[in-house]
C-alpha cells in the first residue's frame, strides 16, 4: 500500500495540522479522499495545537513544538503502513490558524489557573520507549478471551469495529491501565482494520489512557457543580497527600492523579472515581467516592492504599438526600387505599332494593290518582 500525505486544500503553505494520509488502493479509505477521515486527523491534530499552545510559553514555541508533533503523528501512521511518506512539514500557517492560535495564546496569558488547568487527559502523543514500543508482544489472557469473543459475537463480521471500545476498554484493564502501542495494534488486527483508526479512538476518548498508571487512578471532577463544592481543595489536598501534580503518577506506582468531566454524580459534589486496576479484568472496579472534604478525600486514598474498602458512594448521607435532612415525606407512606368490595356490594344490593320500592309506590299513588280522578270526572256527568 502506498501512502501519501497531502495537503486538505492542497494549498502549498498549509499548516501541518491539515495533513492527512490517503490511501489510494484502499476502499476503506476512499472517505478519507473526500473528507471524512481527514476530519478525525484534523480533530486530533487541533487538539494537539490548543493544548501545545495553551502550555507553551510563546506563540512561536508552541509552532515549533505543534510542527514536531505534527511530523512524528506522521511518522507514527507511516511505521504502521510500512510504505513511502511523502510529508511537506511547512510551518506557513493560513490566517485562520494563526489566528486561532493567538487567540488560545492570549488566553492561557490571561488565564488565572495559567499552568494548572489544561485538559482532562495529558498529551496523546506516542514516544517509543523500553516498555511501550511495537516490539512489546500483547494477547489478550486466556481468562479474559471468553469475554473478548462474547464482545465480538455481538456485532456482525463485517461490523467487527463496532467492537473497538469495549476491547480497548479490557485490554486497558489487563494491561494495567494504559493502552501500549502493542495493545493497539493487537486491537486494530482483531478488528481488521488499519492501526490509525484504533488509534483515532484511543486518543479520542479520555477513558483511555495513553501512559502508564499507578494501582489506583484518582479521578477527581472539575465540572463546575464539582467545582463550586470545593473540587480544587480536594484536588489539591490530593495532591499534596501523593506528593504528585495532575496527570502524574507517584513514584511507588501506587496512584495517579487525573481529572474528568462532570461524571454524573452533581447531586452529591464534589466526588472522585478511581479505577482500581491491582487484580486484572477478573478484579478490575470503578467506584465512585462522594460529597468529599479534602480530608475525606485523603482518608479515602490512605484506605485504599492500606488494602481497606473505604466506603463507596457518599461519605456523608445514605444516598441523595438533602445534606439538611429531609423536608417532605417526613412520615411513613400509607400505601394504597383498597375499597371493602363485599360492603360495596352490600351497599349497591340496598341502594337497589330501596329504588325497585320507590318505584312501586310511585306507581301505586299514579294508579290512586288515576282512579280518583276517574271517580270525579264520572260524578260530574251524572250531575248533568
Ligand atoms: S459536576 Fe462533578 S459529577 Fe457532575
Amino acid at each position: 500500500m502506498s501512502e501519501t500525505f497531502t495537503t486538505l486544500y492542497n494549498q502549498p503553505s498549509s499548516f501541518p495540522l491539515v495533513l492527512y494520509p490517503v490511501y489510494p488502493d484502499d476502499d476503506q479509505n476512499r472517505g478519507a479522499r473526500r473528507g471524512g477521515h481527514s476530519i478525525a486527523l484534523r480533530s486530533i491534530a487541533l487538539r494537539s495545537i490548543v493544548a501545545i499552545a495553551t502550555r507553551a510559553s510563546s506563540f512561536a514555541r508552541a509552532m515549533r513544538r505543534a510542527s514536531t508533533i505534527i511530523a512524528r503523528r506522521s511518522a507514527l501512521a507511516h511505521a504502521h503502513s510500512a510504505s513511502r511518506v511523502t510529508l511537506e512539514p511547512s510551518i506557513d500557517a493560513p490566517a485562520s490558524c494563526l489566528g486561532l492560535a493567538r487567540s488560545i495564546d492570549r488566553m492561557r496569558k490571561s488565564s488565572r489557573h495559567e499552568h494548572d488547568r489544561t485538559y482532562s487527559t495529558a498529551q496523546m502523543v506516542h514516544r517509543d520507549s523500553a516498555e511501550d514500543n511495537a516490539s512489546i508482544a500483547f494477547e489478550f489472557a486466556k481468562d479474559v478471551m471468553p469475554k473478548v469473543e462474547e464482545i465480538m459475537k455481538r456485532y456482525p463480521t463485517n461490523y467487527k469495529r463496532s467492537a473497538m471500545i469495549p476491547l480497548l476498554d479490557i485490554a486497558q484493564q489487563q494491561n494495567a491501565g494504559h493502552l501500549s502501542i502493542s495493545v493497539m495494534n493487537k486491537v486494530a488486527e482483531m478488528l481488521e482494520v488499519a492501526p490509525i483508526r484504533v488509534y483515532e479512538v484511543a486518543t479520542f476518548y479520555s477513558m483511555f489512557n495513553r501512559q502508564k498508571m499507578g494501582k489506583f487512578h484518582v479521578m477527581v471532577c472539575g465540572t463546575t457543580p464539582c467545582m463550586l463544592r470545593g473540587a480544587r481543595d480536594v484536588e489539591k489536598a490530593l495532591s499534596e497527600y501523593m506528593g504528585v501534580k495532575k496527570f502524574e503518577t507517584t513514584a511507588d506506582g501506587t496512584f495517579t492523579l487525573g481529572e474528568m468531566e462532570c461524571m454524573g454524580c452533581c447531586v452529591n459534589a464534589p466526588m472522585i472515581a478511581v479505577a482500581d486496576y491491582r487484580n486484572g479484568v477478573a478484579g478490575y472496579t470503578y467506584n465512585y467516592y462522594e460529597d468529599l472534604t479534602p480530608q475525606t478525600a485523603v482518608k479515602v486514598c490512605q484506605e485504599l492504599k492500606a488494602g481497606k474498602s473505604p466506603r463507596v458512594g457518599s461519605q456523608i448521607r445514605d444516598k441523595a438526600e438533602p445534606a439538611s435532612g429531609q423536608t417532605t415525606l417526613t412520615s411513613p407512606p400509607t400505601g394504597p387505599y383498597c375499597r371493602d368490595l363485599a360492603q360495596v356490594k352490600k351497599d349497591l344490593a340496598a341502594a337497589a332494593a330501596a329504588a325497585a320500592k320507590a318505584a312501586e309506590v310511585a306507581k301505586a299513588e299514579a294508579a290512586a290518582k288515576a282512579s280518583a280522578d276517574a271517580a270525579a270526572k264520572a260524578e260530574a256527568e251524572k250531575k248533568k
